[in-house]
């Protein structure tokens, strides 16, 4: 009997809270009253400050917990405006009588559980709190660095365990959550699987030797395995590190299941200080088999309206905010229409060479890197001009790039020159996605490789995909924090993550 009744409390935990509180009293016949918290269940402030009638609400009792963002009491009087994380707005609650007493001490910080009515607001809001207990369950030491005035988001980054608690933080915390759960639900839509594709490889995915090294040897034993590049002794006997992309194992996963998507965290230990470059960042790498370089283009642009348009619908006053103070007023304008039917523009590399070299050609002194020809690897400034200013702020598509500046994978085309690959470029960001079709002839692959400076032998299981059962196959890989920083006006990549990893920064 015990065992099932505490298989049921385990249930009980991961049910979500309301649910959690409607089954409490049948947890509590079971397991007696006094183990179990006879704390009323919270009610969180969106479901008041978003309510579609918040007026329909007056009269009902509830109980709301959260952090104070602003506190002004007097004798008789006292607003408290507690905001719980659950929406961009925060609920005023009203003390008055000897319910003010229990504000003294109560500060920018404190956690706090209130119950109260809900009743009309006296100001701009339509309905307010007004406080019928009291609890103060966090107080907040009067150094808290978060008072109520503007911060730099430089400073907030000092502070990176605490910035989640301000409104632009936290609004592109909820934008990113948002963002990654439309992607899973576009994906499970299309009827893709979800591979989850390992962190500690072996394998350069890129070909490009970015890579952190992941090792248990220490000391001694690490010094002479790294100047023979011997790792035998080492944890998986060989060299290891944290993985660059995922594409390789999706791609391994799309020839036996079709349609993949993998979404975690990659790893890139290039030094690179700029606002669009991290260590660690996410990326979700679609692979889709017997598929070209079309197909991809066409799946990234159905996953990029679909995520935004659901960013719309569901992080409106987030978006607000950040249309306000980040997007120069016309963010939401510029969402609402690249996810519209309007088709993002697709422009080959060597038309984009061309129209950059004729903006150039205007005036040169204003570029920092001007000089473009067939064989450029572009430079932000390049891709930024193509979005923002070529296709008049909007997405587009550039697509063969030369194979001498793309990765070893990527399918030839027949001119000798060009690959199938394709970047999409954002405004604001450049580069969001990078994809192509993958060489699947056994023969060009190896000899690709070979020509890249790369040892077949190093990828034996990538190759015998070629080798049995091949199929022309494509995909793509988009920057998931780029695409935050996209979508809420983010300008450093840095503020899009709760805790960013750059050269000299991993302190939270
Ligand atoms: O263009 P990349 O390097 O492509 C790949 O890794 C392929 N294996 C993807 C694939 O075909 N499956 O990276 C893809 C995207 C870039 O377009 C960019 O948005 C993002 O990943 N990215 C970074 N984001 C933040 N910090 C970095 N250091 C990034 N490097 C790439
Ligand atoms: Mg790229």
């Amino acid at each position: 009997m015990r065992g099932v009744t505490m298989a049921f409390i385990a249930c009980c935990h991961a049910l979500r809270p309301a649910l959690r509180a409607r089954r409490r009293s049948a947890a509590t016949l079971l397991r007696g009253a006094a183990t179990i918290s006879d704390a009323p269940p919270r009610l969180k402030v969106k479901a008041i400050v978003e309510a579609d009638k918040p007026e329909a609400l007056i009269g009902q009792t509830v109980t709301i917990k959260g952090w104070a963002r602003t506190v002004r009491a007097q004798k008789a009087l006292g607003f408290v405006e507690v905001n719980d994380g659950s929406s961009f707005g925060g609920l005023q609650v009203v003390f008055e009588g000897d319910l003010c007493s229990q504000l003294k001490g109560v500060g920018t910080g404190c956690a706090v559980s209130i119950e109260g009515e809900v009743v009309k607001g006296g100001g701009k809001q339509p309905i307010e709190l007004k406080a019928t207990s009291f609890e103060l369950v966090g107080g907040c030491a009067s150094d808290y660095p978060l008072q109520k005035k503007r911060h730099s988001l430089e400073f907030l980054r000092s502070i990176a365990h605490l910035r989640p608690r301000t409104n632009t933080l936290a609004a592109a915390s909820r934008i990113r959550s948002t963002l990654a759960q439309a992607v899973h639900a576009f994906f499970a839509e299309e009827d893709f699987n979800y591979v989850h594709s390992p962190i500690i490889t072996t394998s350069d995915a890129e070909g490009a030797g970015e890579m952190f090294r992941v090792t248990s040897l220490e000391g001694k034993e690490l010094a002479s395995s790294a100047t023979t590049q011997e790792f035998d002794d080492d944890f998986f006997a060989r060299s290891a590190y944290l993985t660059v992309s995922g594409q390789l194992s999706g791609e391994a996963y799309a020839c036996a299941l079709g349609d993949v998507y993998t979404f975690g965290p990659t790893f890139r230990a290039e030094n690179s200080q700029t606002a669009r470059h991290l260590a660690e960042f996410w990326m979700i790498e679609p692979e889709i088999a017997f598929a070209d370089a079309g197909g991809a283009m066409d799946n990234a642009e159905a996953m990029m309206k679909f995520v935004i348009k659901k960013a719309l619908t569901d992080c409106r006053k987030d978006l607000e905010f950040c249309d306000q103070f980040y997007g120069k007023k016309e963010l939401i304008n510029r969402l609402t229409s690249i996810s519209g039917e309007e088709p993002f523009l697709r422009l080959s590399y060597t038309d984009a060479v061309a129209v950059l070299q004729t903006e150039i050609a205007k005036d040169p002194a204003k570029w920092q890197f001007p000089d473009v020809e067939f064989g450029t690897d572009l430079a932000t400034e390049h891709e930024r001009w193509l979005a923002e200013e070529h296709a008049g702020n909007k997405c587009v598509f550039v697509y063969d790039y030369p194979r001498s500046i793309k990765s070893f994978y990527m399918r030839d085309n027949d001119d000798g020159k060009t690959v199938a690959a394709f970047d999409l470029l954002a405004p604001g960001v450049g580069e969001l996605v990078g994809g192509s079709q993958r060489e699947e002839g056994l023969d060009r692959l190896t000899a690709k490789m070979t020509e890249f400076g790369l040892d077949p032998e190093d990828y034996w299981w990538y190759l015998d995909l070629r080798k049995y059962g091949s199929v022309p196959h494509a995909g793509y890989g988009l920057g998931f924090d780029r695409l935050v920083c996209y979508v809420a006006a983010i300008e450093n990549i840095r503020d899009s993550i709760p805790f960013p990893r750059y050269p000299g920064s991993a302190q939270f």
